[in-house]
């Protein structure tokens, strides 16, 4: 491989721990790793020479939470929900009826869609979820296809009751031979901990049957209301508790005082109509939150990670360094790749080479120009996978 010299870089985000952004930076990738960062004027040679022209270069987005393996559209529900219908679990049925109806070609080649489409805007690491399968094969497959496309599966057969089926029939099959046959693709499992999903005793056992197999833990809690999934997740260690959106002072302390990432999702949030989460309470309060797209086809069918940064910035008062941060490294927190060799979410020496270049001078820009296209150009392990030329902002510019 040859080495790579990125120059003339404006704004370096790097989430180091001492230097968020350095000014007039460059960087030099080797090996899909980043060889060197420091000022532009005392890069060493490389290879080759790539001018960004006083653009910013920030971390790939890491999305923690999304369900990319789904057939079927739920455009009507949508249009329905912003007449005045509010959001419930059950739209996630209509989804289950077409997934289970799908090829294996027709999901890989929708996942992979999906994923081109976030990787052009920026996102270099993704989690997926199963979960619209609900019954043995359809979740196995949906596990084995999700791994050939996303960086993290995690199992969701604990979506919503299948139609047709008792609780506890259906709980059994899920800790018992749904996780078997899913468990040699996912890393985490999740439950969706809430009113007319599962309760929080039928959550607990689906957490403790995926913990015994040796899986992480996610739980989606408190989105439509206080459902104990917060409290839940904090108890029994999970990663992250996504949503977060009806909290309580004591769901706040429990999140502020544990390892637990509470992972915002403000897409879901606008699409659904639902309070906004409260990430800036979270952060006050001293907890780490993470912000994702939740890509799926009922509650939040975007893929843009620059559109949740720039509503966090601008609708739930987060700074653009905090909501950066939140969508890069809090992500990879969730996902337990903060540190490590494999660590994502940041730049350092001897990391990986994970990165996007904006049509923009600062991240500010962001959130600044709301809706824009940005990201111009990104590298993934050290490789350019994006090059795009449609932005007309910088005309001189290489990429
Ligand atoms: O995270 N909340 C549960 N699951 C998804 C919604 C899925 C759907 O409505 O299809 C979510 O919002």
């Amino acid at each position: 491989m040859t080495s790579e010299l990125i120059t003339d870089i404006a704004e370096l985000t790097t989430n180091d721990d001492e230097h968020r952004r350095l000014r007039d930076a460059a960087m030099v990738i080797d090996e899909g790793r980043i060889a060197w960062i420091g000022p532009s004027r005392s890069a060493p040679d490389a290879d080759i020479s790539t001018s960004v022209h006083q653009s910013a270069v920030l971390p790939g987005w890491v999305d923690s939470h999304t369900h990319l393996v789904f057939a079927g559209d739920r455009s009507d529900e949508f249009e329905a929900r912003m007449a005045g219908l509010p959001y419930t679990a059950g739209g996630i049925r209509t989804t289950v009826q077409a997934t289970r109806a799908a090829s294996d070609s027709a999901l890989l080649a929708n996942l992979a869609r999906l994923r081109g489409e976030a990787e052009a805007g920026g996102t270099t690491f993704l989690e997926t979820k199963t979960g619209y399968g609900l019954d043995v094969e359809t979740e196995r497959r949906s596990a084995e296809l999700a791994a050939q496309v996303a960086d993290v599966v995690t199992f969701l057969g604990a979506h919503v009751v299948p139609d047709a089926m008792a609780a506890r029939d259906y709980l059994d099959l899920v800790t018992g031979p749904m996780l078997a046959a899913v468990r040699p693709w996912v890393s985490f499992i999740d439950v969706f901990c809430e009113r007319g999903a599962f309760d929080g005793d039928q959550s607990r056992e689906v957490l403790e049957a995926g913990i015994a197999a040796g899986l992480g833990v996610r739980v989606h809690g408190n989105q439509l209301g206080e459902s104990g999934g917060v409290a839940l997740a904090v108890e029994v260690g999970a990663m992250s508790v996504d949503h977060c959106n009806h909290l309580s002072d004591s769901d706040v302390a429990a999140l502020a005082d544990s390892t637990t990432v509470a992972t915002v999702l403000p897409a879901c949030d606008l699409s659904t109509r639902q309070p906004l989460a409260p990430a800036r309470r979270l952060l006050d309060a001293g907890a780490t939150i993470a912000i994702a797209t939740n890509c799926n086809p009922g509650s939040s069918f975007t893929t843009s990670m620059q559109y949740c940064v720039a509503t966090a910035v601008l609708q739930m008062n987060l700074t653009v360094e905090e909501a950066v941060f939140a969508a890069t490294r809090g992500a990879a927190r969730s996902l337990g790749r903060d540190t490590g060799p494999e660590a994502v979410g940041g730049l350092r020496v001897g990391g990986r080479a994970d990165f996007q270049v904006l049509a923009a001078p600062s991240a500010a820009h962001i959130a600044y120009r709301p809706g824009v296209p940005l990201t111009r150009a990104v590298w993934r392990q050290g490789e350019r996978v994006v090059a795009r030329h449609a932005t007309p902002v910088q005309e001189q510019d290489s990429l």
